[in-house]
């Protein structure tokens, strides 16, 4: 995808198949930046050791929304392809996420059917179950991951679902493949509830978004921010790694990879709707305004303002704790 050359505009609006184009490009860029790769790494380091293992190891990941979690798990996920073997989908690695309202019937049908199984939803929980783990072995299942863990919270009243994490526990000794349990931070309140859960998943790593408080931290957003800019659909560099527009988006986006990536995709489309072959301050000021954050009431657009001061805005918002150390 990166090698794509895009023709240079040259002025001229794009058709809308060539804006389709540029956002589906702009959308499917995953930068491997190095809490990205720390996490990758630590994935492959589980399955690895698992694989052949007497016992195999087990990882929670956590994080808040949009820091990048299941783009780095259906990126792994991808680089194991399932391929065809005697007859049999052979599918190394699992991917699937936790049903809303999560039982153990719908989280063993949804396993099922990340599997291939047209019969998915037949039977009863037992014998989903016993269908289930026999798949696992007939393809040759070297990893599961099962993301949006914390579905097993009941959305009203915030109890924990506890037959439905009873039956992972299960699945989880029966399954003997490694498994990765991933979801927003407070899904760890099921490990609190289910003491052997807990035991099973005792290695929790925290995924967060980019932080702006040491000198390091602002080179790594930066660095990130350079590397978007070299996957961009243009031509001509945008330079959003500057010190004015780092500052900007870190502001404007907390640091969370989901608010970048969207700013960009309709930077993108509104330059190439207006025939420009790279994204300016007009076009993020406008992209900006599109994108609504409840929440952050203070929030205003960054973009544009000749004397946009970080520490000033962020003390608007109340951010003291995220500016106290910038240097
Ligand atoms: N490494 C990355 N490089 C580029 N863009 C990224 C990266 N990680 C995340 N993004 C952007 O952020 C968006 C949200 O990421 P993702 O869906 O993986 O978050 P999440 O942590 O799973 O959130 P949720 O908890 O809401 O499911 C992605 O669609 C992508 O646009
Ligand atoms: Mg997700």
């Amino acid at each position: 995808m990166n090698n794509l050359t895009y023709e240079n505009l040259n002025g001229f609006p794009a058709s809308p198949i060539e804006v389709k184009k540029r956002r589906e490009h702009v959308k499917a860029i995953i930068i491997s930046h190095p809490r990205y790769t720390s996490i990758y790494k630590k994935l492959e380091e589980v399955h690895f050791y698992s694989k052949d293992s007497v016992q195999a190891d087990s990882l929670f990941l956590y994080g808040n929304t949009g820091v990048g979690k299941t783009t780095i798990l259906e990126e792994y996920r991808n680089n194991f392809e399932r391929y065809i073997k005697d007859g049999y989908t052979i599918v190394p690695v699992l991917y699937n996420k936790v049903p809303v309202g999560a039982t153990p019937k719908s989280v063993a049908s949804s396993l099922l059917r990340s599997l291939g199984d047209p019969a998915y939803d037949k039977g009863t929980e037992n014998s989903q179950t016993a269908r289930l783990l026999h798949f696992i072995k007939a393809c040759q299942v070297e990893m599961i991951i099962i993301d949006e863990f914390q579905h097993l919270i009941d959305r009203e009243t915030k109890h924990v679902l506890n037959k439905a994490s009873d039956w992972i526990k299960s699945f989880c000794d029966n399954a003997q493949v490694p498994i990765i349990l991933c979801g927003m931070p407070e899904s760890s309140k099921i490990f609190d509830h289910n003491d052997q859960l807990d035991r099973r998943f005792s290695e929790k790593i925290e995924m967060d978004g980019f932080n702006y408080q040491t000198k390091e931290s602002q080179i790594e957003f930066r660095g990130f921010l350079k590397s978007l800019d070299e996957q961009l659909p243009f031509n001509i560099k945008s330079n959003l790694a500057s010190k004015k527009l780092a500052d900007k988006f870190f502001y404007a986006t907390k640091g969370i990879p989901y608010y970048v990536n969207k700013i960009l995709l309709e930077a993108t489309t509104i330059a190439t709707k207006s025939g420009d072959d790279y994204i300016d301050e007009n076009h993020l000021y406008e992209a900006f305004s599109q994108i609504k954050i409840s929440r952050r009431t203070n929030l205003f657009n960054p973009f544009g303002s000749e004397d946009f001061n970080i520490l000033d805005a962020m003390e608007l918002e109340d951010r003291k704790d995220s500016i106290n150390k910038i240097i």
